[in-house]
């Protein structure tokens, strides 16, 4: 049999940059994000009792560099003397681009191999296997916004408010494809090693969380954005005086910036954040849609646009 599995990548406005264990991959703060609709990976996982090693497929191609990950992270669903699997991935978007693919390829795995091995895991239990092999996956194993609360132990995660409940628009300009220089892994552990803003980054961050919670329990949307741009300049401000810096951003992405700087001022309900990549993504309300991505689309160096909702956490789906 072959289980497939559906997820979305999901965008941090109150970000996730650091590591309190290595070993478990335990995020060192707390986290907001919004689930996306139209952004998905499917994955399907098949067991299988020939030999062989694990294979992966993505996107019509042999993977071998993400291979060990994957095998990791079916290891902890399946247990390590579980049957090799062969796996496939194809997502709708450009990966590991600074798109939170490995969000939504891990949230769809765990759900995939746990619906192969007929199990019952709760959507928590397997957002913290999620998370296990990539921290931002957790969140897309819920829809709409959707919190992150780091612990010692370990995460809990859920949906603080339903797409339905509070409709918000994401535009992502394009800015540049190709993968990106260096992986959030690896830019966390030098950034906890060397920014000397690191521990006053771990310091405020359940205010900004707070910040951010009153903001969506009150819909309140200049709020949320204030202290969403804000925390997303201050996550930047860590890489950037890292050392070596991590400067994931090219001329486009500032070009997006005073883009939205500019519909903020005309009244346009926007803002912006962007994560460890130089892709912008502009979170709008409803009406702003049309007016935010023609504007975008025209900015020096935009590639290209996409539009999503809000969506669902990742699910089981039907094989094709
Ligand atoms: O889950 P990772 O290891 O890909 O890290 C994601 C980090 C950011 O996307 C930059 C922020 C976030 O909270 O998603």
């Amino acid at each position: 049999m072959t289980s497939v599995a559906q997820a979305q990548p999901n965008i941090a406005l109150i970000k996730y940059w650091g590591k309190r264990d290595h070993v478990q991959n335990l995020p060192a703060v707390s986290s907001l994000s919004v689930t996306l609709q139209s952004l998905s990976t499917r994955m399907s996982v098949e067991f299988r009792q020939s030999g062989g090693p694990d294979t992966l497929q993505i996107n019509n191609a042999e993977a071998p560099a993400m291979l060990r990950r994957v095998s990791h992270c079916l290891d902890l669903v399946a247990g390590a003397d579980r049957d090799n699997a062969d796996v496939v991935s194809v997502s709708n978007f450009p990966i590991g681009a600074g798109l939170a693919s490995s969000a939504s390829a891990f949230a769809a795995l765990v759900v995939a191999a746990e619906h192969e091995l007929g199990g019952s895991r709760s959507q928590l239990e397997l957002a913290r296997l999620a998370g296990a092999s990539s921290g931002s996956a957790a969140r897309s194993l819920f829809g709409g916004i959707v919190e992150l609360t780091a612990g010692d132990e370990q995460i809990a995660v859920e949906t603080v408010c339903d797409s339905v409940d509070w409709p918000l628009d994401v535009i992502v300009a394009i800015t540049a494809e190709g993968p990106k220089p260096l992986g959030s892994g690896e830019a966390m552990i030098r950034s906890e090693a060397t920014s000397p803003f690191y521990s006053s980054w771990l310091e405020n961050q359940d205010d900004d969380l707070c910040v951010a919670r009153e903001a969506v329990n009150d819909r309140n949307f200049a709020q949320l954005g204030a202290v969403a741009e804000h925390n997303c300049l201050k996550m930047h401000s860590v890489m950037w005086s890292s050392s070596p810096p991590i400067v994931y951003w090219n001329s486009a992405t500032l070009s997006c910036m005073e883009t939205i700087r500019s519909l903020q001022t005309d009244g346009v309900p926007v803002f912006f954040t962007i994560d460890a990549g130089p892709q912008v993504k502009a979170i709008c309300l409803p009406e702003a849609v049309a007016t935010v991505r023609a504007a975008l689309q025209k900015t020096a160096g935009v590639i290209n646009t996409m539009h999503s909702s809000l969506g669902p956490g990742a699910r089981p789906s039907e094989a094709r």
